[in-house]
């Protein structure tokens, strides 16, 4: 696969570490674990949607574009890292962000990433609804803009998670490990999808386990689906046939952005054995998927940990409340 054909830019550190957790492993009783920090590649507080960037505005800038639009919910990290990414290229950038999750407060609706989007310079909406959020992006000047989707998720961006694939495969197989699941969050499905995509095309023979923290199970498999196949055409390949993914949505709880009991356990649990701090949205929901699968495997598992740190100040009174 070849995937200098697409122009990109470069805004994170590669590759990101792949560190051994022991004390974790020894929590959960099960094979060798393995963290992939995605969550400390760099720029804007860094992030899994970097990967997404890089070929994303490596086109806008390639069509001359000087504004770069954006959606999300008020605790987005996409729109975060977009916003840094903005920043550092000298681009314009809007985020139309809607209040969508049964969060409120000073630090949900003010802080954590909210904060930093201003900081970053961001002209940052807050819309309402999801019909606010039309009229408000209708508003916004188009001139030379381009406008990504939610969490940077379509074929393009779904290229940067297959660039990870390639990296984390190469990264298992320095170590000895050709063979290990893999466990992903999954929200807007490019993350997921990448991983899947590069995984099968490397003719790799270990699994994906994606972990829905927004979609119900069959819509988050079919998003998947259809990423992947998006990102294999234009790297002219087969449609994918991703028969070595399972997708779950049982650790969503009441719904998105919405903590559970069990992510604030989890939580706790990669604190206190290896230092390493999850988010409440994405990763800390994930990771209760990984805690109840890794003990399972008879392989080495591998806990990709896409960021997020921002927005676990955005959930800041509930986190003192737990610990
Ligand atoms: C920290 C974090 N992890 C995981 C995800 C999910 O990634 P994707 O939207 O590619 O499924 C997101 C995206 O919103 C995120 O911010």
């Amino acid at each position: 696969m070849d995937l200098s054909a697409f122009p990109r830019v470069t805004l994170g550190s590669w590759p990101t570490p792949l560190e051994d957790a022991p004390r974790l492993a020894a929590a959960l009783g099960g094979p060798p674990v393995l963290i992939k920090r995605d969550d400390v590649n760099g720029l804007g507080a860094g992030g899994n949607k970097l990967r997404k960037l890089e070929f994303l505005l490596g086109q806008a800038l390639e069509q001359g574009a000087d504004t770069v639009i954006t959606f999300g919910a008020l605790q987005t990290n996409h729109g975060r890292q977009t916003a840094a990414a903005c920043a550092k290229l000298g681009l314009r950038c809007e985020l139309v962000l809607t209040a969508k999750v049964p969060m409120a407060g000073e630090a949900y609706e003010r802080s954590g990433n909210v904060v930093l989007d201003h900081m970053f310079g961001a002209n940052v909406h807050v819309c309402a609804d999801a019909e606010e959020t039309v009229q408000v992006y209708e508003s916004v000047n188009h001139e030379r803009a381009v406008t990504l989707p939610v969490g940077g998720s379509n074929g393009l961006g779904t290229l940067g998670y297959v660039a990870a694939a390639v990296e984390l495969v190469d990264q298992l197989h320095e170590r000895g490990v050709d063979n290990a699941t893999v466990v992903v969050p999954q929200g807007s499905g490019a993350t997921a999808a990448g991983i899947a995509l590069g995984t099968e095309l490397l003719g790799w023979p270990g699994t994906v386990h994606a972990a829905s923290v927004s979609h119900a199970k069959e819509d988050a498999q079919n998003e998947l689906r259809q990423l992947a196949g998006d990102a294999a055409e234009l790297l002219k390949a087969e449609t994918p046939k991703l028969a070595h993914v399972t997708v779950t949505d049982d650790t969503i709880g009441p719904g998105y952005g919405v903590p559970t009991q069990d992510m604030w356990h989890v939580l706790k649990l990669f604190a206190e054995t290896e230092g390493v701090i999850l988010d409440p949205v994405y990763t800390g929901k994930a990771a209760v998927a990984f805690r109840r699968l890794a003990p399972a495997s008879e392989v080495p598992v591998v806990f990709l940990h896409t960021g997020g740190l921002p927005g676990f100040y955005g959930y800041a009174p509930e986190a003192v409340a737990q610990f």
